[in-house]
């Protein structure tokens, strides 16, 4: 893993412009049986429960921070009947996200608005029942300063639900930090770490779980769809880009069973007052 200099250029916007096509659809479906329009390591089987940790209600509120192409939050939506408000950097997921939600009926259901979480949010105080955020804390670069703003955005009680993918639990090389880096800025942290300044932020901690398993298990299904269509992924990809791809994964399955790096989802409860 020599060659790490060549790895820029596969952030998320080249697969949001892909993301309906017929391969894309077909590839997701191969990758996680049911294709519920994610962009990350979430299993439907795992999110379904997980969901339940958020006690949505059709009253409910709930905001998706870098809800992507909209996948995650259509399917709370239309499994909870709650309203929902997704956030994404980037303006691609937000259009694949407005289009999904066009075509499953739930336009009147979702606001959708590109933003960037290291900014502050743009939205009103205690205004959402429940939070989440799947694989995307990873990229943010002050985490003290995202969960303030969670806890900010939450009534008291509500909950904040999110995974990362970037905890080190063993020795990495600065060669797999720089692969495991393709998509942009990602933050690596310790075991204990988001459960702290989870609490810092006003946050209680009520379940952590580890989640590497759909991580591994999800790579390596990718790797191999990505195999099975190598030749009209290298037609829209362009040169190189498959390879580069290919050696992301490969870099996130062998952290994964080195035991060096893990997946893990928190879920946590404000304690902020009413007033
Ligand atoms: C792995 S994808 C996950 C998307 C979605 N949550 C899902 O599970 O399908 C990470 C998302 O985080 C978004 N993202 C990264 N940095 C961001 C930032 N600073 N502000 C807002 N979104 C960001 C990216 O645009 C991307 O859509």
């Amino acid at each position: 893993m020599n060659d790490t200099t060549s790895l820029q250029g596969i952030g998320y916007d080249t697969f949001y412009a892909l993301f309906d096509t017929p391969l894309a659809q077909q590839m997701r479906r191969e990758v996680y049986g049911k294709d519920i329009g994610q962009h990350s390591w979430v299993d439907a089987q795992d999110l379904e429960q997980d969901i339940g940790r958020l006690q949505l209600s059709s009253a409910s509120r709930l905001l998706d921070l870098g809800c992507g192409p909209g996948g995650l939050l259509s399917f709370v939506v239309g499994l909870t009947g709650c309203r929902g408000t997704g956030l994404d950097l980037s303006a691609a997921a937000i259009d694949c996200a407005a289009t999904r939600m066009a075509s499953l009926g739930l336009t009147d259901c979702a606001t959708l608005q590109v933003a960037d979480l290291d900014e502050p949010l743009p939205l009103d105080r205690h205004s959402f029942e429940a939070v989440m955020s799947l694989d995307v804390i990873l990229h943010l670069r002050n985490r003290s300063q995202a969960f303030a703003e969670v806890a900010r955005v939450l009534v008291p009680g509500g909950r904040f639900l999110f995974t990362d993918a970037a905890i080190v639990t063993g020795p990495v090389s600065d060669d797999e930090i720089r692969l495991r880096s393709v998509h942009g800025r990602t933050n690596f942290v310790p075991p204990g770490f988001n459960e702290r300044t989870l609490e810092q932020a006003g946050l209680r901690v009520l379940a952590t779980i580890d989640r590497t398993e759909s991580l591994k298990a999800i790579a390596a299904r990718r790797q191999a769809a990505r195999l099975a269509h190598r030749t009209e992924l290298e037609r829209v990809e362009g040169p190189g880009a498959f390879d580069r791809h290919q050696r992301y994964l490969d870099c996130v399955c062998t952290l994964a069973r080195r035991g060096a790096m893990a997946r893990m989802m928190y879920v946590s409860e404000s304690w902020g007052s009413a007033h």
